[in-house]
């Protein structure tokens, strides 16, 4: 046809017709587009919005961040409300990335076989936690979780969270040398074991918001129980939500 001959005559004509000229073009625009979306991205002032209230685990939370990894918890929840209604109106404000920046390596997890946990905070007791975690049947029978009865009593192996501090703080986490030097008179602050009122404030200044008291109130001694729970009840509490602006894209 009259018009077919036209194109084959203009540059887009010759493109068009000529598979590998078509290909290279696509490979060079798709390389260009990607590089301008996903190159900002490394930069972590572009990717994560500024928000007031978050702060780094404290040493009891650190210690339960590590027993709820060690213990895999993550392979069943997730730690991700996405933007979507079903998730939202199921288990609130959606996650923002603020509130995993400080967790190396995250727990978004994967998949779902039990609900997600990313606002779980404050959202139970901790007896409800310490009865669940023991025998997860006993509240909600038809549940498929496995119980984690051990962590009742096992003591708190404290030996290690001071180097986990100083390797976080390598990775950008900003504990201060204070916050590492105190690790285990801080735990003994946040299970309400030390009373001393100045290293209270003290403790609470340099983790605001923080939950203080025996959170496995079924053990005098510092349980691994104690800080899971303690983690626990963190999730998704930490941020002011309402001070989320976003992210100006
Ligand atoms: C085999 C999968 C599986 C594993 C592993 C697992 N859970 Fe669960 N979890 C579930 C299921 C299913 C439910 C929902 C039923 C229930 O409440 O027991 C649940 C419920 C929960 C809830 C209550 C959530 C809510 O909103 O009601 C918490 C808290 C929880 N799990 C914590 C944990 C912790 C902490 C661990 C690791 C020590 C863990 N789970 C390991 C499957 C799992």
């Amino acid at each position: 046809m009259a018009s077919d001959s036209n194109n084959n005559d203009t540059p887009h004509g010759k493109i068009e017709k000529n598979i590998f000229i078509l290909l290279c073009c696509i490979v060079v625009v798709a390389a260009v587009g990607g590089m301008i979306e996903i190159l900002p991205l490394f930069k972590k002032e572009v990717s994560i919005e500024v928000v007031g209230g978050m702060r780094p685990y404290t040493p009891l939370e650190l210690a339960g961040f590590n027993i709820y990894k060690r213990e895999g918890c993550y392979n069943c929840h997730s730690q991700q409300i996405r933007k979507i209604a079903e998730d939202v109106e199921r288990y609130g404000h959606y996650s923002l990335a603020a509130e995993s920046m400080y967790d190396h390596p995250f727990a978004w997890g994967s998949k779902r076989t039990g609900p997600d946990l990313a606002r779980i905070g404050e959202r139970y007791s901790d007896d409800w936690h310490i009865q669940h975690l023991y025998d997860p049947r006993s509240l909600v029978p038809q549940s498929i979780m496995p119980g984690y009865p051990f962590l009742l009593n096992s003591i708190l192996q404290t030996s290690e969270i001071q180097r986990n501090m100083e390797i976080l703080k390598v990775l950008g986490v900003p504990y201060t040398d204070d916050d590492i030097a105190k690790y285990m008179s801080d735990i003994e602050v946040q299970l309400g074991l030390e009373i001393k009122q100045e290293m209270i404030d003290d403790f609470t200044k340099r983790y605001p918001g923080v939950k203080i008291r025996k959170f496995n109130n079924k053990s005098s001694s510092i349980t691994e129980l104690d800080a899971l729970i303690a983690h626990l009840q963190s999730i998704g509490t930490k941020v002011d939500l309402k001070s989320n602006k976003g992210i100006d894209w």
